[in-house]
């Protein structure tokens, strides 16, 4: 994380949303990628979130990207893996965070349109065959870092039904807007991909809401980081039950 230089980056655009589904939703929505192939024609050009899983040339093609993008960026002291097609497992069951960089799609440099550079370099990085920085943290923020810039979620509840939504683009310190980036370039991957989520959201809330909604089983092989949250959900209500007992 150290290397992306967020410390000293700069806000470079910030998006406010409110968006009509309660707090958890938006989260398990970020938690999966199930339904990013029909959902997020941008996202699942760059990366391989959505990738199915047991495909033996895929699988293939993906360790070739590892090795090739490791190779470039191990002299710097980063590693890039894909551990669970990029969507990391939480470490163990109540921890609060994950982080992993994980190679974007072949051709690829940035969660861009087109793949291509829309910013300079961040931080201290030399090459920008970096993958993608990707970060979460229980219970509201997560972070997808490409080596010229950054993006930020942030959910606030505002009501059962409700979730205010902050999304923060972030580029180097020095960067210069028309000279060295532009927003037209650098906003649309990740403003259609959180738009898109947020209609989910609320198509997904008016289902919860409905009275012919009956809940289902997660997937152990999609949705496993759901699962995860909620067994963090359900610990952090006992822990704070029991704070109130005693
Ligand atoms: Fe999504």
């Amino acid at each position: 994380m150290q290397p992306q230089g967020l410390e000293r980056a700069k806000v470079a655009a910030a998006r406010s949303y409110e968006v009509r589904a309660n707090w958890k939703l938006v989260w398990e929505n970020n938690r999966e990628c199930w339904h990013c192939t029909v959902n997020h024609p941008q996202y699942v050009r760059a990366n391989y979130d959505n990738a199915p899983i047991d495909d033996p040339a895929l699988k293939r093609e993906i360790e070739a990207q590892v090795r090739a993008r490791s190779a470039h960026v191990e002299p710097d002291g980063l590693a890039i893996d894909h551990q669970a097609a990029g969507l990391v497992r939480f470490p163990s069951p109540g921890c609060w965070w994950s982080i992993n960089r994980t190679p974007l799609v072949s051709g690829w440099v940035s969660e861009s349109m087109d793949g291509r550079p829309v910013a300079p370099l961040m931080g201290a990085y030399r090459t920008r065959d970096v993958g993608t920085l990707r970060m979460r943290t229980m219970p509201n923020f997560w972070n997808h870092s490409s080596g010229d810039h950054s993006v930020s979620t942030r959910l606030a509840p505002a009501g059962p039904q409700k979730t205010l939504v902050q999304v923060q683009w972030l580029v180097h310190e020095d960067a210069v807007e028309g000279k060295d980036y532009t927003l037209d370039a650098l906003l649309p991957f990740w403003q259609l991909t959180s738009e898109q989520d947020w209609d989910l959201c609320a198509r997904n809330q008016a289902g919860v809401s409905s009275s012919a909604f009956t809940p289902g089983p997660y997937s152990t092989k999609r949705e496993y980081n759901v699962i995860r949250y909620t067994e963090w959900y359900l610990r952090e209500i006992a822990l704070e039950l029991t704070r109130l007992e005693t």
